[in-house]
């Protein structure tokens, strides 16, 4: 069964964007080794993403020309968009509009045996968090505190999430930590 891996970059201080919106500055210094992006990409089946992160590309069409993940993607939002966006052999959009789960459900039966990733965003990821969907959270932490902006970890409810640390590597500014959920 495909493993669900959910996997952001933020600062220090917890904020996956700053007070302006942007992920630059978490990517000023430094950004995700070459070979652990090769490593994700070869891992990775299936991509599960929010529709604010979906929207981060100007131009949705670029998916299919430049996105890393070359693999099914499923977006989760209410309502789909008007036009499909260019797609590929490999590369192929679903507008997943009957919630955060059934993406998860659609997407691991997508990827067989490989992996799910979901690349975000924090309102996608607290949901399946929250939900105990995620195997594997995969953090990239950036060498800066940002003060504000949008927070990666909160809203996931009344119970303390138990983690296990499985990987780190300490290869630059950044540092990218595994952690296996605990259930
Ligand atoms: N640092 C990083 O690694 C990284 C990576 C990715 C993104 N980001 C940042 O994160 C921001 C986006 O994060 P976000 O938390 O605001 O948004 P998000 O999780 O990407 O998307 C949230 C949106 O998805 C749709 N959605 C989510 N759950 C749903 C459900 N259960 N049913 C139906 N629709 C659902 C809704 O949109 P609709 O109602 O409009 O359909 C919702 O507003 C980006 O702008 C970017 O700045 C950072």
């Amino acid at each position: 069964m495909a493993k669900v891996v959910f996997g952001m970059t933020m600062s220090l201080d917890g904020f996956v964007n700053d007070r302006n919106g942007s992920v630059t500055p978490l990517y000023s210094l430094d950004t995700l080794p070459k070979q652990l992006l090769e490593d994700a990409i070869a891992a990775t089946g299936a991509v599960v993403m929010g529709r604010r992160t979906f929207e981060m590309a100007e131009d949705p069409d670029t998916y299919a020309d430049v996105y890393e993940f070359q693999v099914p993607i499923f977006v989760v939002t209410d309502r789909a968009p008007a036009r499909t966006p260019k797609q590929n052999d490999r590369l192929r959009f679903t507008f997943v509009t009957d919630g955060a789960e059934a993406a998860i459900r659609q997407a691991k039966a997508a990827a067989g045996a490989k992996e799910v990733c979901i690349v975000g965003g924090p309102n996608l990821g607290q949901q399946l968090l929250r939900a105990g969907l995620v195997d594997e959270l995969q953090l990239g932490i950036a060498p800066i505190l940002l003060g504000a902006g949008l927070r990666l970890f909160e809203h996931l409810g009344d119970t303390a999430i138990q983690l296990e640390k499985v990987r780190l590597v300490d290869s630059g500014p950044r540092t990218d930590i595994w952690y296996r959920m605990v259930k």
